[in-house]
Order: C-alpha cells, then structure tokens, then sequence
C-alpha cells in the first residue's frame, strides 16, 4: 500500500487579513494531516500565499506601497495564523519564490510545446475580486453593476491581446477521465455542478495579461504575464520542485492525495487545473474536494452585517482547540455550515467540558484515591468490560474507510458516541461500590482509563495540545500516539504512575445559566 499522503489547502490571496474561511480549510487539511500521521503515513501537507494578479497589485496601489513588501507583509499574518491553528504543515509556499516562478515559466514551456498555447484577443467579462473571465450567461446586473452571478462580485469589461491555452481540446479527456475516476470530484453534488459546465462546452481560456505587470513574465516575452490563476495552480508541483521529476519529494508525493478547497474555486481545481497537466502530460491530482461556506447567523459575515467572526479573536477568547472542535463538529462537511458564538460556547460544555474533561478528571481523580495513583494491576475482563473496548477495534477499519471518504461527520459522531458510553459504563459500573471487591474496581478503572486513552487518540486530530494534556496522566507524548493501537485493550502498563492534569476545558458562565 502507498503510505504517503499528500494533503494541500488552497493558498491564500494576501489581499486582507485572515478569516474565518481561511481558518476553516487550513483547520480541515490539518486534520486530514494528523489523523493520517497517526495512521502511519509520511505525509506532506502544503499552505501558502497567492500573491499574483491585478487583485494583490490594486490592493498594494491603494497603500501605497510596493506589491512585494505589501504581500511580505500579510503573507506573513498568514504564516503567523498557521501556527495560531497549530496547524503541522510541512510547507509553506509563496507565489513570489524563486523556486515557484521557475516551475511556473517551465510548465507554460510545455504547455507551448505540446502546442496548446496561441496568441490572439481577449474581450469579456473579468471579476478582478475572483480573479476569473465570466461568460455572459454568468453575469447579472445589481443596481446598474455587472456582477457575476455566483460570486457577486463585480466584473469589468476587457479587452486585450492575450495567450490563450486550447481548453476546449481537453474537454472530452477531461469528461472521460471523470468517469473513469468517479471520485476525483467530491463530493458527489458538486460533481454534478463540474460536469454539467464542462458538458456545456468549454471555451479556451485567456492565460496571459498584458494591461498590467505584477505577475511571473511568459518565458522569452517582455509584455505579457501568466495568468495568475496559472501561476497559483501550479504551486502544488512547485512546492514538489517541479520540473525536477526525480527528487525524493516530487516521486513521493506526486500525484496529490487530495486538494482541499471551498466550492467557489472548484472550476479552477477541477477543470483547469486537470486540463493543465494533461497538457503538459503530467499525473493528475487523485481527489479535489470542495467543502461549503461557513456562515454567520446563516447570512454570509460580511462587515456591514456585522458578523463576522474573527478567527483570532474567538482563540483569544476560547482558546484554539475549542474552535477546531467546534468548526469541525458543527459545519456538516461538504455543505454550507452556519456558526454562532452561542452554539460555540454550548459546545465547549457539553462535549468538551462535560463529555470529555470531566470523564479524564472523574477516572483519574477516582484512581489516584483507590488505586494508589497508579494503573490498576491484578484485573480481569468480564463481559461488559470486553463489549466497550471491543468497539473500537470493531470500527478501526471502518474509520479509515470513512476519513479516506472526507466523512468527518461519521468520525465525530463516532467519538461523541464514545463517549456517552464511556460516561455511562463508568456511571452504571460504580466502581465505588466496588471497594471490597479489588479485582472489579480495578478492572473498571483500567478500562476506564484504556477508553480515555482511545478517545484521546481519536480526539488528537481535533484538538491537539488539549489531548496531548490528557495524554500526560499515562506520560504519554505525541510520538507514542498510534491509532492502530487503539485496537489493544491492554496498551496501558499495569503498575506505571498516573498524573493529575489540570482541568482540560474551563465551562463558560452563560448569562441564562
Ligand atoms: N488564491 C485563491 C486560491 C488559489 S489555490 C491555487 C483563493 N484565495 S482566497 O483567499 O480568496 O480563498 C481561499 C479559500 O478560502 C477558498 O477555498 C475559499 O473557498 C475559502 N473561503 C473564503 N471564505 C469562506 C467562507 N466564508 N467559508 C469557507 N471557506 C471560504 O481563492
């Protein structure tokens, strides 16, 4: 089996600062990341900076200030927001690097080569916001503006010399190859959206720009730029350091596992993009994910609706892994997810502070006074014991399956499940009736303690440095976290000390409380 994993997020427009949505996908990839380093893959995992394009040069003209030193500067609030999430990304690329510009001149040769690139005109509709050519059926008018249809954002009128790259040649083995590869798409709704555009017809698409200069040059011509969505894409290879197909990273990691992003881009990831490596007969990525919006109130956040929640503000406030639990228990992944500080905080008591803090404290406070601090020795397994554990052996497989299918709702549903029984095996076992019978309480306690530890295991995707705390009354480090072993149900060394923790999770005073 091929145990590498290469998982990326899409790279950010340092046009303004991080938000909610950035946080989410960069939050989602992290967990694709951890959950399968667990799992013992070698896994590459990329995020970065989009800093191309008429978008980044207009937003650097309005401050006045170089576009490189502006995109230095906030692809830096990105980087820094990286490890806010205490995301585990092996790399970080940006567009303006060296090693990416030259990957990008090098793809356009192949492109020119393979004969798929030609001069002419453009004239159209250009979204300067998504950075993307509308056709006229994709364009509506909005108090006497032309607005593109989905985005909303507002479009302008071209007119320029412009290479074009023959995407419409690829429309056939870009429909064929998804048939042949029913998952490359997912999830399967938005697939349908794909499809439908590329059965629609596909014209050829502009892929340079003359009328402005912040952009990487076409290779032996000094007046026109790649198209900066051209550019972006391939930062997915230029990360690999493409064009040399031989070292270690490239062979490794290439084709991608999966690209994460939101569905407003997916024509570029799936479409595009594909049609790009065909061209330049290169290995297509295995899977483009577009995962739904999040939501504030139910309306998008938007300054003047003032609901916009700032990623940084609420781990000021909560703490981070309380928002990593919350956005990926809440948002039903692949849809539209609404999200609310109210329904934040419910979450932070319920699961997290009453549903698993208080099981580690329970368990452990419990054993420090009955089992001298250390892990119950002299146990033995009677069948309501065997039927917990065993459950979680009984649905490893399945899992794994689930996760490589991005269902991240079964997987929370699954732990939330956990640990209900868990609180209630431990409720109905009353290991405290239990004192003169030292065997049972023991074994209660050690199987208490072996679900915690499970749970843990589980839990680290989600919500890391809160786990790893846990993981502190076994002395267990993050090195040791293995989710095979989830499947054993005597991993904890009977006699080793237990710890105290301090409390995992603070419950919020709420006003009608
Ligand atoms: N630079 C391009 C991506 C190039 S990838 C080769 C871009 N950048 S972006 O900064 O505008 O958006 C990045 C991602 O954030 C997109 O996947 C987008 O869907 C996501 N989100 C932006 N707002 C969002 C929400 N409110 N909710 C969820 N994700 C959304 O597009």
């Amino acid at each position: 089996m091929n145990k590498n994993f290469y998982i990326t997020t899409p790279i950010y427009y340092p046009s303004a600062k991080p938000h909610m949505g950035h946080a989410y996908s960069s939050i989602i990839a992290d967990f694709f990341a951890r959950f399968k380093r667990i799992d013992g893959f070698n896994v590459h995992f990329l995020t970065g900076t989009d800093e191309h394009g008429l978008k980044i040069q207009r937003s650097a003209e309005k401050k006045n200030i170089e576009p490189l030193l502006f995109c230095d500067e906030i692809s830096e609030t990105f980087r820094n927001l990286s490890s806010k999430l205490n995301l585990t990304n092996t790399d970080f690329i940006r567009t303006t690097e060296d090693r990416h510009k030259k990957s990008v001149q090098h793809l356009w040769s192949e492109l020119e080569k393979s004969g798929d690139i030609y001069l002419s005109k453009y004239s159209g509709w250009y979204s300067v916001s998504d950075e993307a050519y509308y056709n006229e059926d994709e364009i509506e008018e909005l108090d006497g503006e032309k607005i593109a249809k989905s985005s909303k954002s507002k479009v302008e009128w071209i007119e320029e010399e412009s290479f074009f790259f023959k995407l419409s040649k690829w429309q056939n083995s870009l429909l064929d190859y998804y048939e042949k590869n029913p998952n490359f798409i997912s999830p399967e709704s938005r697939k349908n959206e794909v499809i439908s555009f590329v059965k629609s017809g596909l014209k050829d698409l502009s892929v340079s720009r003359k009328s402005f200069s912040w952009g990487i040059k076409v290779p032996n011509n000094n007046e026109h730029i790649i198209y900066v969505w051209l550019d972006a894409l391939t930062n997915y290879i230029s990360a690999l350091n493409y064009p040399d197909k031989n070292n270690d990273l490239y062979k490794e990691f290439w084709p991608a596992t999966i690209h994460l992003i939101g569905k407003d881009i997916l024509r570029f990831h799936a479409i595009y993009w594909p049609a790009f490596l065909m061209a330049a007969n290169l290995p297509l990525p295995k899977k483009v994910y577009g995962h739904g919006w999040i939501l504030s109130d139910n309306v998008k956040m938007s300054k003047s609706k003032g609901n916009i929640l700032d990623p940084l503000e609420i781990i000021d406030n909560y703490g981070l892994d309380p928002l990593r639990y919350y956005l990926i228990k809440e948002v039903s992944f692949g849809n539209d997810g609404n999200i609310s500080q109210e329904r934040l905080e419910d979450c932070i008591n319920s699961d997290l502070a009453n549903n698993y803090g208080n099981l580690c404290q329970r368990v452990t406070a419990f054993a420090s006074k009955n089992c001298d601090e250390k892990i119950p020795q002299d146990i033995e397994f009677i069948k309501d014991d065997k039927n917990i554990l065993e459950n979680y052996e009984k649905n490893l497989q399945t899992i794994r399956e689930k996760i490589d299918n991005q269902d991240i709702n079964f997987y929370i549903n699954f732990i939330v499940n956990c640990l209900f029984d868990a609180n209630k095996y431990f409720n109905d076992q009353e290991p405290w009736k239990k004192k003169d019978d030292k065997k049972r309480l023991n074994t209660i306690v050690y199987t208490t303690l072996e679900i915690v530890r499970k749970i843990t295991y589980l839990l680290y995707p989600i919500i890391p440095s809160s786990s790893l705390k846990a993981l502190e009354i076994f002395n267990l480090k993050e090195s040791d976290i293995n989710l095979s072993s989830i499947s054993n149900h005597i991993y904890l060394k009977q006699g080793n000390k237990l710890n105290k923790v301090g409390i995992l999770f603070k419950k919020i005073e709420k006003e009608n409380d």
